[in-house]
């Protein structure tokens, strides 16, 4: 649809569902399916699944409210809008920093979002071989043993230029559907891929339930230990709920310039989350029992996903083209989410410099393919290299880990503190009020939440997490 501004027409979602369905395929992708559980895993499972849970509530879904409502006031890239309304409300123009700050984040993310994107297409290509080798109808992988499979990964970060390869390929895809615009192309890949994806986790997750280990999980992902709540384990956790919800990059602000004005931000921001979290716990509840049954180690980290499910494939009939539908849907679910972040530094461009879309586009992933590559590299040749060793947060990480770091521990809190700010403070409270699409009780409740527990909450959780010594 071409929504009008200033006499200007700008592409935008052809419907209000086509927004819900491109905004829940920016939050539901590799955070959802290969981050969480990994974080999950690492930070000792039920304190940060619940305090997770607590954060997307509480911060989380306040925040996506005020994103989207920048956004959809502004109608343009996520500076301008900020901008727009910053103008509107008479205050400082610079409060743009929180989302130019958010376009540089969506660029590091995108770097590193499209080499797991590639890892993903390197399972799509072991199970397709596997198919060719041994037919459709035994488990995937049939004969071989599971030390090997699970070496599938390693194997893979063994061979840098394959990576570097796969990152590219990814990249591709991802430049591609960001070039034919929003509603040509944007919109069709959220429209086909997210309802297919959403079956086939709820299939897996069914089959995971008879599987046993499924009451293990349970306990492991939601009993609450209230010693494991840490400083840092609430930084990862709140950092996981902005990665997953794409919040604190200006994401939302960018998807919410395409949003009509007929819109009702309330309800839709409550559905995109709801769905959001869903998928997360559907892929704990889908993950964790196969890691249980197998014996395999919960901490395994990034590693977690794809080396837990082949597990789960191996023994399914016809696993394998299981398998290989299950990582086609993960690969769908991570296009929808690097097309969000490869189209916030887009539109930034094409405002900024009026550069037509597939040039912005190209020169973005120009860039991510360099940052990318030395993500990849990380893995391997450059498996030595630790950045920024001096500061404790990222001492002894590869450069993948610290742009992951970077992004989801300190420019999305910020990013999303300074959203909370500007929208509860210093926003017009007249052009807020009419637009959040919220009425009584619960508009009051929203404003207390971005007020003062946003703000409070994200200042508290970013310096227990920085500085873990200070209260010991
Ligand atoms: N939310 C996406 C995911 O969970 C990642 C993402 C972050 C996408 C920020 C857009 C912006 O995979």
């Amino acid at each position: 649809m071409a929504l009008s501004q200033g006499g200007k027409t700008r592409d935008g979602w052809s419907s209000r569902s086509a927004f819900i369905l491109a905004a829940i395929g920016s939050a539901v992708g590799l955070g959802n399916l290969w981050r969480f559980p990994a974080e999950a895993g690492a930070n000792g499972g039920g304190a940060f699944v619940l305090f997770y849970i607590l954060c997307v509530l509480m911060i989380g879904l306040p925040i996506l409210l005020s994103e989207t409502l920048i956004g959809r006031h502004g109608q343009a890239s996520a500076p301008e809008s900020v901008r727009r309304v910053a103008k509107a409300s008479r205050v400082s123009s610079h409060w743009d920093i929180l989302a130019s700050m958010g376009v540089l984040a969506a660029f590091m993310i995108l770097s590193f979002y499209c080499v797991v994107g590639g890892w993903v297409l390197y399972y799509i290509g072991q199970f397709m071989a596997d198919i060719f080798a041994s037919g459709v109808t035994g488990g995937a992988f049939e004969g071989r043993p599971a030390e090997e499979i699970e070496a599938l990964l390693p194997n893979l970060f063994g061979n840098g230029i394959l990576m570097v390869g796969l990152n590219a390929l990814f990249l591709g895809f991802t430049l591609f559907f960001v070039a034919r615009g929003v509603s040509g192309g944007i919109e069709l890949v959220a429209k086909w891929m997210m309802p297919a994806f959403f079956i086939l986790l709820i299939a897996i997750t069914v089959y995971g339930a008879f599987g046993g280990a499924f009451s293990q999980t349970v306990s492991y992902l939601f009993t609450f230990e209230p010693e494991k709540l840490t400083g840092p384990v609430m930084l990862a956790a709140v950092g996981q709920a902005f990665f997953s919800l794409s919040l604190g990059v200006a994401g939302m602000i960018t998807y919410g310039g395409y949003v009509g004005r007929n819109v009702n931000l309330g309800s839709t921001s409550a559905i995109i989350s709801s769905a959001d979290t869903a998928v997360a716990l559907l892929a704990g509840l889908c993950i964790f029992p196969i890691v249980f049954a197998a014996g395999l180690s919960v901490a395994a980290g990034p590693g977690l996903m794809f080396q837990t499910l082949p597990h789960a494939f191996q023994e399914m009939p016809t696993g394998s083209v299981v398998g290989l539908l299950f990582f086609i849907m993960v690969g769908f679910a991570a296009l929808t989410s690097s097309v969000a972040l490869l189209e916030v530094p887009t539109a930034w461009l094409i405002d900024k410099f009026r550069f037509v879309r597939p040039v912005s586009a190209s020169i973005v992933a120009g860039g991510a393919m360099i940052l990318g590559a030395l993500a990849a590299l990380s893995f391997n040749e450059l498996a030595d290299w630790h950045p920024l060793d001096f500061i404790p947060l990222f001492a002894g990480q590869g450069f993948f880990d610290v742009l992951d770091g970077i992004t989801a521990k300190l420019l999305m809190p910020i990013g999303a503190l300074l959203t909370a700010l500007f929208i509860g403070w210093f926003a017009d409270r007249k052009l807020v009020d009419l637009e959040n699409g919220l009425g009584g009780w619960l508009h009051l409740f929203w404003l207390f939440l971005v007020r003062f527990v946003c703000p409070i909450a994200l200042i508290g959780i970013l310096v227990v997490g920085i500085f873990p010594g200070m209260f010991e």
